[in-house]
């Protein structure tokens, strides 16, 4: 069985606020998307790499980084307005033998090799797709938006926080894909298309150190994250 993944990259990063593709954003002196390569290239599991870029991109210089981590073979291809957009591409430019495909943010580069071998291994029979996941430690507050006044408190028990990689059978994320059009309120992640679909979906235990870039804070503890992980 071959599994393909899909690394998206076509977001411009506006809340990080670098002024560059938030995938190209260095972290101990690489490219966050260098990191995730490399990741999926150490992971068992993972046999092929699609990585999607933003619109009119030059692909030649992310095609020299992505071949020294590990991904000569790499395919490369334009990402949409929004995230669903963007996998939409990137699942053309799957191999077609590809039964199984992990989608994953190049926002998180400190993914590990042994959280995308454990989540590949946990869509087994019965399920449609798995990602891993926190439970949520904060007290969540359902706030007005406008006076941000507190609505009321949330029951945080059996609330959990959702990471990447999600793994999917090819025919289930193609067929959800296809279903849904892109839209306004596109989901910002794909294991809801699936949720929508009334598939099966399954959360395993996450990794904390898989932390998503988003704002400049997120970027300088990835950086210690990543240090102490050299030291
Ligand atoms: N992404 C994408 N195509 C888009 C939007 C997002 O491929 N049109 C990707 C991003 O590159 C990122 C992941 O989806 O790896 C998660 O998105 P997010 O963290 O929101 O990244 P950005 O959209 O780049 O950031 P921002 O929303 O702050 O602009
Ligand atoms: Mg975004």
């Amino acid at each position: 069985m071959t599994a393909t993944a899909i690394l998206v990259a076509a977001g411009a990063g506006e809340r990080l606020g670098t002024g560059r593709p938030k995938a190209l954003v260095e972290l101990g002196g690489e490219p966050l998307l260098v990191h995730a390569a490399r990741a999926f290239s150490a992971a068992e599991s993972i046999d092929h790499l699609v990585v999607v870029l933003p619109g009119g991109m030059d692909p030649a210089p992310v095609s020299v980084l992505l071949d020294s981590s590990g991904w000569p073979d790499a395919e490369l291809c334009e990402g949409g307005p929004t995230r669903q957009s963007s996998v939409s591409a990137g699942l053309s430019a799957c191999p077609r033998d590809s039964r199984v495909i992990a989608v994953h943010d190049a926002a998180r580069p400190l993914v590990s090799p042994r959280l995308i071998d454990r989540t590949v291994a946990s869509l087994t029979a019965g399920w449609d797709a798995v990602a891993p996941g926190l439970v949520v430690a904060d007290t969540l507050k359902l706030v007005d938006s406008t006076r941000q006044a507190v609505l009321r408190t949330v029951d945080r028990r059996g609330v959990w926080a959702v990471q990447t990689p999600q793994v999917f059978g090819r025919v289930t994320l193609d067929r959800v894909h296809a279903r849904i059009a892109p839209s306004a309120d596109a989901a910002t992640d794909d294991l809801s298309l699936v949720e929508r679909a009334g598939g099966r979906v399954r959360l395993i235990e996450g990794e904390r150190s898989n932390v998503k870039i988003t704002f400049p804070t997120d970027l300088a503890f990835a950086e210690r994250l990543l240090a102490g992980d050299r030291s």
